[in-house]
């Protein structure tokens, strides 16, 4: 249990830059492509390869006093996190701030980490009544259950301001998945720290590249790294990160205590993809936008949902607060058979859940049920590929709807 008495000399290993050569301050004037790819290397060493591989261990050795120890056991931290650590907290940092993280077994095991984190009996969170269904199933269901006051209210139009009195933690979801609502996140942070609570967003559709939440005063940025951070559709991951060092060391107990962690494999997995997200989310969040545009012309589609439109509700927020608009967008069909029949017509959707990965892919929402959704609303995760191409499939598709 040895680092469990040390986070702080844990979180001072994942704050150190990677490898920025001799100049390891380059890395404060860098652009993010810049930054990211070279985030990804170890340390130059003579006859080192560039990437280390993952390092397989439970226990480390550890002869006497652990404590100058950064490796004891391998729940509470392991060289192939401590890589993956640096690169996501130096992706999270801001002009101003140095922002530290911690990597989960999956996008749930951060939120959860948060929530079990923060709340205690008695306190009240403030979640979005659209937020993730398995985030606001875990709030209601469980912590609710053990006496956490769960206050719901709709991301749009920033409604949960009206809920902070009282509050211990806000819980913010922007854009929401999968209805694309937007939230002025500079705003309720704000807000909420003058009603004394906490902020958390869960930031997975944009990424820390499209959005960095800590930067618009957020306490923690969380996120699924399963979908568009890691993008290739293989792996589970997630992420908790926040510039306090002090909150930092409780997330790290509660994921020591829970044992909810990830194997090196993945971690080395991520490490690979990560270097990529800036040429991924570019020509999926381009292509999310070319796709949006053009579900606005056809007579098929009901309504579009994306950010990057200038006529979403959201736009003039998202642009200030986004870099990207993300590459998941939602649209409705008139009811449910036609929704089925675009996406069986469809030869270059795949219909799988999830989203964010190189391959475009697609789902009739509210087949899983939990959300408030029309039956025709589909959830688009615009991929890689080239975008004619996937117009050219999407309008053939939606011809065939009669
Ligand atoms: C917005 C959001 N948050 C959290 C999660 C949970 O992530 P994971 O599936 O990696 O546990 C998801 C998964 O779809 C998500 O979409």
């Amino acid at each position: 249990m040895g680092a469990l008495l040390h986070p702080r000399q844990n979180a001072a290993l994942s704050l150190l830059p990677s490898n920025f050569g001799s100049h390891p301050t380059l890395f404060l004037i860098m652009r993010d492509a810049t930054k990211i790819i070279r985030s990804t290397l170890t340390r130059s060493v003579a006859s080192e390869p560039l990437h280390s591989g993952p390092v397989f261990a439970a226990p480390y050795h550890a002869p006497g006093d652990p404590s100058d120890m950064p490796y004891t056991y391998a729940r509470s931290h392991n060289p192939t996190w401590t890589e993956l650590e640096r690169a996501i907290g130096q992706m999270e940092s801001g002009p101003d701030y140095r922002a530290t993280a911690l990597v989960f077994a999956s996008g749930m095991a951060a939120c959860t980490a948060v929530f079990g984190a923060v709340l205690r009996p008695g306190d009240v969170a403030v979640l979005p009544s659209n937020a993730y269904y398995a985030a606001r199933v875990l709030a209601q269901e469980y912590f609710a259950k053990m006496g956490v006051v769960v206050r719901l209210a709709p991301t749009a139009n920033n409604a949960q301001a009206e809920l902070l009195e009282g509050a211990k933690l806000l819980w913010l979801e922007s854009p929401s998945n999968p209805t694309m609502d937007v939230c002025d996140i500079a705003l309720l942070s704000e807000a909420a720290h003058r009603a004394g609570a906490l902020v958390a967003v869960d930031n997975t559709t944009p990424t820390p590249l499209g959005q960095l939440p800590l930067a618009l005063g957020a306490d923690f940025s969380v996120a699924s790294d399963t979908k568009a951070m890691t993008g290739h559709s293989d792996l589970l991951l997630g992420h908790v990160a926040t510039r306090d060092l002090e909150l930092r060391a409780k997330i790290d107990q509660w994921r020591t205590l829970t044992g909810a962690v990830l194997g090196p494999m993945e971690a080395w997995l991520a490490l690979r993809s990560i270097a990529t997200l800036p040429l991924r989310l570019e020509r999926s969040c381009e292509n999310a936008q070319k796709i949006a545009e053009f579900l606005t012309t056809r007579d098929q589609v009901t309504s579009v949902l994306y950010p990057g439109l200038p006529n979403h509700p959201g736009h003039a927020i998202a642009a200030k607060q986004m870099r990207y608009f993300g590459p998941v967008l939602s649209f409705i069909l008139r009811d449910k058979s036609a929704a089925e029949t675009f996406l069986a017509k469809s030869k270059l959707l795949t219909e799988a859940t999830s989203f964010g990965g190189v391959t475009s892919t697609a789902e009739r929402r509210a087949r899983w049920g939990g959300d408030a959704i029309a039956e025709g609303f589909i959830r688009m995760s615009a991929g890689c590929e080239a975008v004619e191409d996937l117009i050219e499939d999407m309008a053939q598709a939606l011809d065939a709807i009669r």
